[in-house]
């Protein structure tokens, strides 16, 4: 069995909300109010919502861009919201992000040659030949050509300034990645071969991914665990294939239902059911949300499947699960 690698313990991320002459805090943004989650060495946890829910604010706390305003974080079972942990760790150097956006992630000026080599000059020692070694073997395992050290971003397409982003973030063989909508800005095509390669680098190296997306076709295929985030909260969490094949909470089945359909026989069939899941929206809106408009916690409804419902709704609400 893997190790964790990562552990969110309630996390909270409360921007406060500044108004009137005095400029006085008069509320917060909950922008992440109360999740838990672990991911384990060398696998995927999905992290899907739609925009604003909270996924990218808990990304920027993982790596450090972001204060908690609550909650811990565990790496390799010691707390790095802790800064003396955080050195003595290497977290660091283990941990990185790959962003959406390429073109404004990438430092436009710079040769990718430096691109690539700016996080190992950060923490490693190398000769310039060395160096030069090492960004051409990861320009190779993303499968771009040798010269393109000496380019510029611009000078390629989305789907090779990801492949460039991803050579950047295994620089310093990391442990965990957190990809933030990676592939949102992509071709379908194009993402598909950029997803392929994230899976071959993963296996290649045992890194554990958190990967954020808005799409729950995608992250299907790519992650172990599934957390619908809403709200800044988890509405349902789960393995992948519960997720998928028995969703629970409504907003996961509206999700599911979003996923547009290629199959031209079903569309007849996912129209009515896209219709009827959002009829069943629409009638018991209460039922979802608590009196202040929160996700209620998250309920154990089998071994690894979380459901945020109120307690007295579990039994009824349950179907197909054993
Ligand atoms: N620095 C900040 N100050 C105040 N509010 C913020 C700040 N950063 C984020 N927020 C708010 O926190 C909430 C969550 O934002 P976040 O970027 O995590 O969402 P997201 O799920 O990543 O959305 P998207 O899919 O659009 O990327 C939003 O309401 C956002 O407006
Ligand atoms: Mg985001």
């Amino acid at each position: 069995m893997a190790e964790e690698i990562i552990q969110i313990k309630d996390l909270k991320v409360h921007y406060p909300i500044r108004s009137g002459f005095w400029n006085r805090i008069t509320d917060y943004v909950r922008a992440v109010d109360g999740v838990s989650l672990s991911i384990k060495e060398g696998e995927t946890y999905g992290l899907i919502g739609e925009s604003g829910s909270g996924k990218s604010t808990i990304g920027k706390v993982i790596v450090g861009v972001e204060a908690a305003t609550e909650g811990q974080i565990l790496y390799k079972g010691k707390d790095i919201t802790k800064s003396r942990n955080r050195k003595k760790l290497n977290y660091n150097k283990d941990v990185q992000m790959i962003f959406q956006d390429s073109m404004s992630s990438l430092n436009p000026r710079k040769r990718i040659e430096d691109i690539i080599a700016e996080p190992i000059r950060n923490f490693e020692n190398l000769t310039t030949d060395e160096e030069r070694k090492r960004v051409q073997e990861l320009l190779d395992i993303v499968g771009m050509p040798s010269d393109a050290i000496y380019k510029f971003p611009h000078e390629f397409s989305g789907g090779q300034r990801q492949r460039i982003g991803v050579a950047r973030a295994v620089a310093t063989k990391p442990r965990l990645i957190v990809a933030d909508e990676p592939t949102s800005a992509l071709d379908l095509s194009v993402q598909a071969q950029v997803l392929n390669f994230m899976k071959q680098i993963q296996q290649q190296y045992n890194i554990a991914y958190l990967f954020i997306s808005h799409d729950l076709g995608v992250v299907k295929h790519m992650s172990e665990d599934i957390a619908i985030m809403h709200r800044g909260r988890f509405v349902e969490i789960g393995k992948s294939a519960d997720i998928y094949n028995n969703p629970q909470h409504i907003y996961t089945k509206r999700l599911l239902s979003a996923i547009p359909i290629v199959d031209v026989n079903r569309r007849e069939e996912h129209k009515r059911m896209r219709q009827k899941v959002e009829k069943e929206f629409q009638d018991n809106r209460d039922k979802w949300y608590d009196k202040d408009g929160r996700v209620y916690p998250l309920q154990q409804i089998s071994d690894r499947h979380f459901v945020a419902l109120p307690k007295d709704a579990i039994n009824s609400e349950l179907e197909g699960e054993k």
